[in-house]
């Protein structure tokens, strides 16, 4: 079975193709940094645009790398939501026009369960249940995943999602859009981590509730302090390296609480900021601390792309969950109202890779 995923949440579109005995067949990935860069942020107008240029070119590419022609598949997923609404139209249009012609499936995906589904497109995929911490630009969750598709929310972030708190803070450092990875280079050019102390916000409250506004303020009067001083160029990459810090062990504390809290030992962690190297060593301590599992996906696929809409797409079309013919989209989605999904939407390339991994 062959599943065609387009995503167009956002600023990047990704189509792959996955196939449920051998996984990933193929992806690309088109991104739109260079559009939205001089505006230093996403400008929907234009994403959705873009979008629509790069989609077809994309699908002729994956079908062709994966050696396969349209009429060999069996279902095409599209991100339905949450996401830039006239972004997500472009994608969600294609897929079901498409689908519609070649009178197989159309699935609307949500873009999270993307995310916290793409470490299982790794060799070694985690296996049900586990808790999943959810970091990307839009989204901050801990949520409790009891078996597929079914999601419980633990805590969230009450105001700047973790990829927004990068974004922000990146740009008080004089960095240009997209400002995470932008960070973490400047982190990475030597920055000392005991030059700064930033608070780790909302450690001490007995709830699994993120809030990361107030540290880009602790940022901002650290900048101006420096500018002062006449020092700000030696101490960017000290400011970088302890934001950095601050929000790696502030999700070190919320996880460690979470599993607890769920009694288990797996963590699973996706979205963009998972692709972050200090934060991923600091969740990977934690785990070795605990002699628990910690999951990632490559860093690829951290951030958007279409292989972890064809994963999540082939997971609905195993339990048969089909779109209709409406082209349904949802800028706003709340996670914890999908069906769940039953054992045998896990693909047989993930059991394979269970069943060795488990050996
Ligand atoms: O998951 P994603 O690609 O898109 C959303 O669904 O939002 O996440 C994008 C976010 C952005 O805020 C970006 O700055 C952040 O992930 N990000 C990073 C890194 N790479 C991407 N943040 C910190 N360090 C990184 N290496
Ligand atoms: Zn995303």
């Amino acid at each position: 079975m062959l599943v065609l995923g387009v995503e167009s949440s956002c600023d990047e579109t990704g189509v792959a193709i996955y196939d449920d005995k051998l996984g990933l067949r193929a992806h690309a990935l088109h991104t739109q940094i260079p559009i939205h860069a001089q505006y230093g942020g996403v400008v929907p107008e234009l994403a959705g645009r873009d979008h629509i240029k790069r989609v077809v070119p994309l699908i002729r590419k994956v079908t062709a790398d994966a050696n396969v022609t349209l009429s060999d598949l069996d279902a095409i997923a599209y991100t339905a939501g949450p996401g830039l609404i006239g972004a997500l139209l472009v994608g969600a249009m294609e897929a079901r026009a498409l689908a519609f012609a070649l009178n197989i499936p159309a699935i609307p995906v949500h873009h999270m369960e993307g995310h916290l589904l793409a470490p299982m497109l790794e060799s070694e995929p985690p296996s049900f249940p586990f808790v999943a911490l959810l970091v990307s630009g839009g989204h901050t969750m801990l949520i409790k995943v009891s078996a597929p598709g079914s999601y419980e929310i633990l805590g969230e972030s009450v105001d700047d999602a973790a990829g927004e708190a990068f974004d922000k803070t990146a740009k008080l450092l004089g960095l240009p859009y997209p400002g995470g990875p932008k960070l973490e280079a400047l982190a990475n050019e030597g920055g000392d981590s005991s030059a700064y102390h930033f608070p780790r916000p909302m450690i001490d409250r007995p709830n699994l509730d993120f809030s990361f506004a107030g540290l880009k303020t602790s940022v901002l009067n650290a900048v101006n302090k420096s500018k002062e001083a006449g020092t700000y160029e030696q101490d960017r990459a000290n400011i970088a390296k302890c934001f950095e810090d601050a929000v790696a062990d502030t999700l070190v504390h919320k996880c460690e609480r979470a599993l607890k809290q769920a009694q288990m030992n797996t963590l699973v962690v996706a979205g963009g900021v998972s692709a972050n190297s200090a934060i991923r060593s600091a969740l990977t301590d934690l785990m070795a601390l605990r002699h628990g599992r910690v999951f990632f996906a490559r860093r690829e696929f951290c951030t958007d792309n279409g292989a972890m809409i064809a994963l999540a797409g082939m997971m609905r079309f195993k339990a048969g969950q089909y779109g209709n013919l409406e082209v349904n989209v949802h800028p706003r989605w709340p996670l914890a109202t999908l069906a769940p999904l039953p054992e045998s939407a896990i693909p047989e390339a993930c059991q394979a890779c269970s069943e060795r991994q488990g050996a």
